[in-house]
């Protein structure tokens, strides 16, 4: 799980690259590296640490010119992260460069083949085994680069996204893919590549994606020449005009992304709707919906893959599932999913919720449902990932791209998107009514100008999360609609201010959680109206006769939690359903603060990284 950047063409490539690298450094940061070709030879810098201590070790030690060069930034799964281990990686001739997002499985046996054929390694990387294997195809099978790389890539188990070049024919770059992504930006005699377009699209709209099993042979001057790995069949390259802006991946006046994709919340839930939620007509339009309905109305149950937050997100949308639409409901992590041998028919439909669609497990959960004959339906963010085109059909989320690692604004509007869906099929199902309908899509219309709302409590938080940030644990409770969120507050708060934090029904307390709880103990409680209201307030009791701590979500004008806990932090009214949207928007400001008093890097939290595309 690495960011990948690549150019070659007519401007400086060190620039593109580096900046690249920033926009990519959600997929992994623990050390980078860049490699540029002056027209004579290779400069290399390499480190641990980030892309900005790339940048200043690179400006100081190495001639930047050039108009061809990777870069790369690293989540190390094999060997540790340290300057060696970085990428790019250089095969023992010097002639090959090498970066590779994804695992080779099978490096330690061609490790040792290749040690016996004499060949030195100087990382403990699978990435220069995989550089050297294809040197070694190139020579003893005198074949150019690409095939030397299509017959290496044949050998090997596991998965990538890699782009080689040979300083003796530096104007070509060969890339190829296998579960890791890679997007290719094509310019007026220049080509970009990268794991995903940010890094390119301020130059090019115009891109394709490789699918699994294709290697591209990129040419100044020439097509792109695409083939499949296993039997070098030809495939016609697919361009598309991408729709992203630069403005949507810049910080835009917020000191980190966290903030500012907190902050985009209600025009993120618009975005989603819009065009789909028209309350007027007391409509919900969703192609992906409207073409397969009866695979949903007739489904003995939908099952939901996901993992991290879209798995949240997944169980908010069991409750709303069963509630509104009378369906039944499974939530799995899709690691687990994947490997223990589900019972999946062709009367299952299957919903896998991925923000980046990129992330591993999730995609092999998919494979096995589909392969079992269950409808596979996408809720994704990034338009034209993995899981987008892996599934039957689905329904982007809109919701622009999401750098912070710790995800906010793709929860709320995965929550959004699998609420549409949920009515639409309520209403089809004939279990609501017209005005029941009605009054819904009402309410969802009204959710951005309540999460704005929710979103002023901003100060009164920062004052909290200053009482609160030097706490060893904390615990998170909420009921019903409320107890995922209770999950995704604790997350948030774990994620990025490695405080340890866990997530509870608030009924279950008595089965452990409440042997924990002294004077020390800050107990952040969802009691909105509407979920389960007086059965929290008995548990806020219990909490407060063992003296601990008690930070409240509450519903405006709330009276009864309010004199019992140590603070309110009020949200609007809305229907039960609708209240995750509003009760997680505190949860993650109070999560941005502490994080940030502790001095931790809010964006870049350690050991974690935005897009998991190993397992
Ligand atoms: C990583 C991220 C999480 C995310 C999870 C699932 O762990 O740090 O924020 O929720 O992956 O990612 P996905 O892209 O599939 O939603």
């Amino acid at each position: 799980m690495c960011g990948i950047v690549g150019y070659i063409g007519h401007r400086d490539a060190y620039p593109i690259i580096i900046k690249g690298l920033q926009r990519l450094e959600y997929r992994g940061y623990d050390s980078a590296g860049v490699a540029i070709y002056d027209g004579d030879s290779i400069n290399l810098s390499k480190t641990k640490g980030k892309v900005e201590d790339l940048k200043k070790k690179s400006e100081a030690t190495m001639s930047l010119d050039g108009k061809l060069g990777l870069g790369h930034t690293r989540w190390a799964t094999h060997g540790v992260p340290n300057d060696a281990n970085s990428h790019p990686h250089y095969s023992n001739s010097g002639d090959l460069v090498i970066i590779h997002n994804g695992i080779i499985e099978n490096y330690d046996a061609i490790k040792k083949e290749l040690i016996n054929r004499g060949y030195v390694f100087h990382s403990d990387t699978d990435t220069e085994v995989l550089v050297n294997l294809i040197e070694e195809v190139k020579k003893k099978e005198n074949v150019k680069l690409g095939k030397a790389v299509q017959i290496a890539l044949n050998q090997v188990v596991g998965a990538y996204a890699i782009a080689v070049f040979d300083v003796n024919k530096p104007d070509e770059i060969v890339v190829a893919k296998l579960g890791s992504p890679l997007a290719i930006g094509i310019g007026e005699d220049e080509f970009f590549i990268a794991s995903d377009a940010s890094p390119f699209i301020e130059f090019t709209n115009n891109a394709m994606y490789l699918d699994d099993e294709e290697l591209a042979i990129i040419r100044l001057g020439k097509e792109i020449k695409l083939r499949k790995i296993k039997d070098d069949s030809v495939v016609y390259p697919s361009i598309q005009e991408l729709q992203l802006n630069i403005e949507e991946i810049e910080k835009g006046g917020y000191d980190h992304f966290m903030m500012k994709e907190i902050y985009e919340q209600p025009r993120a839930i618009l975005d989603t709707y819009r065009g789909r939620l028209l309350a007027d007509q007391g409509i919900i339009k969703m192609a992906g919906i409207d073409e397969n309905i009866e695979k949903f109305t007739n489904a003995n149950r939908i099952i939901i893959v996901a993992c991290g937050t879209s798995w949240h997100a997944g169980l908010v949308a069991e409750y709303i599932f069963e509630d509104l639409a009378r369906i039944p409901v499974e939530v799995e992590y899709a690691s687990e999913f994947r490997y223990r041998n589900p019972v999946i028919t062709d009367k299952d439909v299957l919903i896998a919720i991925s923000q980046s669609g990129e992330t591993a497990d999730t995609l092999a959960a998919i494979k096995l449902a589909k392969e079992k004959g269950a409808f596979v339906f996408g809720v994704c963010n990034v338009v034209g990932s993995t899981i987008s085109r892996e599934t039957h059909a689905g329904a982007y989320t809109h919701a622009g791209p999401e750098i912070g690692v710790a995800s906010t604004k793709a929860f709320t509007t995965q929550i959004t998107v699998l609420t549409l869906i949920a009515l639409k099929l309520a209403k089809e199902k004939g279990v609501f009514s017209q005005t029941q309908y009605h009054e819904y899509l009402t309410e969802l219309e009204n959710i951005p100008s309540k999460v704005e709302k929710s979103l002023l409590s901003n100060v009164l938080i920062e004052t909290i999360a200053e009482v609160y940030k030097d706490s060893t644990n904390c615990l998170y409770l909420g009921r019903g609609y409320n107890f995922p969120v209770a999950l995704e507050g604790a997350l948030k708060l774990k994620e990025i201010s490695y405080i340890h934090a866990e997530g509870y029904p608030a009924a279950e307390m008595k089965h452990g959680p409440i042997a924990l709880i002294d004077e020390q103990m800050p107990v952040f409680v969802i009691a909105t109206k509407k979920g389960h209201y007086e059965k929290v307030v008995s548990n806020i009791q219990e909490i407060k006769s063992r003296k601990g701590k008690i930070i409240a979500i509450v519903t405006e004008g709330d009276v009864a939690v309010k004199e019992l806990a140590d603070h309110v932090i009020e949200i609007p009214e809305t229907f039960e359903s609708l209240t995750p949207l509003l009760s997680t928007i505190p949860l993650q400001l109070l999560s941005y603060h502490i994080a940030l008093m502790r001095g931790c890097n809010v964006d870049q939290p350690r050991n974690l990284a935005k897009s998991v595309t190993v397992e």
